[in-house]
């Protein structure tokens, strides 16, 4: 246990390997191997620096101690190549850090375009998961725990190993946190504005997720298990009756949103109208009457309809009537999002 305390999860670290230590859970994603060595490099190097400057305080502590009394130190002079040396070499650690994480992060914030679409929805006390390309939602289910006989809500996430996954994620209350720490992913459930990140999950098997955010009385219940699933198991998921959607018309729930609320103005076939077409704006950057540009996503097609005059597209007049919560809520917001991505993307039409 000891060995592999000070040198498992340096191996691991080191070589990649999609096993547990004792400083981590298994690696279940490609950016798990990706960021583990990060974090055992910082680890390791934190202790040996931690051994060494501990170890320096002492030895001098002792050498330089009042050994008969009266005693007075020498003369000090400065030493050049040290002052030199000890801000040369933790800059060149601090940027070898620096680069590494943001290599991660940067990739972190790309999703690939073919990655599967899936909405996260935090909410005291607990989380619901939408594919909106797939008609499935999977809420909470009431579980006994087996080991406590305890009962409580579980929230089961359904995914296909070796497929990217990338995931919206909002809340409908107060802060969570979406965490999956066999993936190495955490990123908070905000309300009123969607935040994400996207996966690959490798390894088939059944792992944690948790909410990270201390969000209230229950926030410790407010768990779920992913489920990564071989090709054979997604296929058999996607026939399923597992997480069937609630609303039976949600196939078309945006379209319908639509006619009712913004086609008198919008249209979808690229002519501009009242306002800009729906045709295929979908990720493209639009300029701003203020001279700005806009890329359109999740966020700015929020903020477009609970703040209609924030951004208005230059060539456009502001005058869109609000849609609060009260006329658009949580859920139609995000089917009308999902309608206008359907109408294709910047770069599909020219
Ligand atoms: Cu939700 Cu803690």
């Amino acid at each position: 246990m000891m060995r592999e305390f000070l040198t498992g999860g340096l191996l691991h670290g080191l070589l990649g390997e999609a096993q547990s230590s004792v400083w981590m859970p298994p690696e279940a994603s490609t950016f798990a191997s990706d960021m583990d060595p990060l974090f055992y490099f910082i680890l390791y190097l934190c202790a040996f620096f931690f051994v060494l400057l501990m170890g320096a305080t002492l030895w001098f502590s002792l050498k330089y101690r009042e050994k008969t009394p009266g005693q007075r130190t020498s003369p000090i002079k400065h030493n050049g190549r040290l002052e030199f040396l000890w801000s040369a070499i933790p800059t060149v650690l601090l940027v070898v850090i620096f680069a590494w994480g943001q290599k991660g992060f940067v990739s972190l914030a790309t999703p690939p375009a073919d990655a599967l679409d899936v909405r996260v929805t935090g909410q005291k006390w607990n989380w619901t998961i939408d594919y909106p390309g797939l008609n499935k939602s999977c809420g909470p289910t009431s579980v006994t725990d087996p080991v406590t006989g305890l009962q409580g809500l579980q929230t089961d996430f359904y995914v296909p190993a070796g497929q990217p996954v990338k995931l919206t994620i909002s809340a409908t209350d107060v802060l969570h946190s979406f965490y999956i720490p066999a993936f190495r992913l955490k990123r908070d459930a905000v309300p009123d504005r969607y935040t994400g990140y996207w996966f690959t999950a490798d390894e088939p098997g059944v792992y944690d997720l948790f909410c990270a955010e201390y969000c209230g009385q229950q926030h410790s219940e407010m768990r779920g298990r992913v489920h990564v699933l071989t090709d054979l198991e997604w296929r058999a998921f996607l026939k399923s009756s597992r997480c069937p959607t609630l609303n039976p018309d949600a196939d078309d729930y945006g379209e319908k949103l639509y006619e009712a609320n913004c086609k008198t103005c919008h249209t979808v076939d690229g002519s501009p109208k009242v306002g800009p077409s729906f045709k295929g704006i979908w990720g493209k950057t639009e300029s701003l009457a203020d001279g700005s540009t806009v890329v359109v996503d999740d966020n700015y097609v929020r903020e477009s309809l609970r703040n209609p005059n924030a951004k208005i597209v230059a060539g456009f007049a502001p005058g869109m009537s609000v849609f609060d919560s009260g006329k658009l809520d949580d859920r139609a917001v995000n089917a009308l999002i999902d309608f206008i991505k359907s109408l294709g993307e910047g770069g599909d039409i020219k």
